[in-house]
This record gives structure tokens, sequence and C-alpha cells, in this order.
């Protein structure tokens, strides 16, 4: 299995931003467990972390052919790209949404994703963990 990770704006600043609500792993560290765990179920990945909204899409419309399935954390974007949400659905590329936070319990921004509806599943709160059971439900995915 090919798997494209996403890593939206400011997850660049892992370990130092917000660490009580995110965390004290870097992106860095995070990517190494995520690929630990992929590398122990035989699936393939490609992991970008971009600022930038229209990398997004690029990254989605480049890799659309190569990936079985797109796990994204789309950070802030999650709130308000319908964009993103566009590039996906275009894409037709089987996606999961993934939150390193509890977006349901905290500002009431948060609590609405325009992702999640072109989305087969969306993932919060378990910090990194939320990639890997994001993994997991790929795999389990019929
Ligand atoms: C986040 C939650 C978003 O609301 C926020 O803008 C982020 C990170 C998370 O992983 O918990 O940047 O996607």
């Amino acid at each position: 299995m090919r798997i494209l990770i996403i890593h939206g704006p400011n997850l660049n600043l892992l370990g130092e931003r917000e660490v009580e609500i995110y965390g004290k792993l870097t992106l860095k560290e995070i990517n190494s467990y995520i690929r630990k765990y992929a590398k122990t179920k035989k699936i393939k990945l490609k992991i970008f972390q971009t600022n930038h909204e229209g990398k997004i899409m690029d990254l989605i419309a480049t890799h659309r052919k190569w990936a079985h399935w797109l796990i994204i954390n789309p950070a802030a974007f999650t709130h308000y790209s319908y964009a993103i949400r566009d590039a996906i659905k275009a894409a037709d590329i089987k996606t999961v949404e993934v939150h390193l936070s509890d977006i349901k319990n905290r500002e009431s921004f948060r609590k609405k994703s325009v992702i999640l509806p072109v989305c087969l599943k969306q993932i919060s709160g378990l910090e990194k963990n939320s990639y890997i059971k994001a993994m997991d439900f790929c795999l389990n995915h019929k």
C-alpha cells in the first residue's frame, strides 16, 4: 500500500508550538514514528509538510496516481479551505483527515471541518497516534 501524508501549515513548528496542546515532539520525531510503524505494515510513504495552500493542491494532484490513500492534517485550512476540499474531490483519492489535538473540544471555529465531507474518516485528539490510527484505517478499509 502507498500512502501520501501531508502536514499543513505551522506543523513545522511542532515541539515548540503550543506544547500543552500539540505535545513536545517535533515533526521530524513524529515522522520517524510514523515511518517505523509503516515499515512494520509494509506501507510505502511519501511525507510532506507545507505552509502553503496551493502547494497542498499541487502535492495531491502530482501524487494522485501513485497514492492509494491520502492522510492529511490540513491544520488551520481544515476549517475554511474549500480549495483543498475540491482538490481531494477532483483527485478522487481515498482520504483520512487527522489532527493531533481534539478539535471538537477546543475553540468553536475548530469544530467545523470543510474537508471532512470528502474524507472517509476523521481521526483527532490522539497526538502522534492519530496518524497510526489513520494508517490502520486505510489497511482495514474494504
Ligand atoms: C490541528 C488542529 C487545527 O485546528 C490547527 O489549526 C492546527 C493543528 C491539529 O493537528 O490538532 O494547526 O490540525
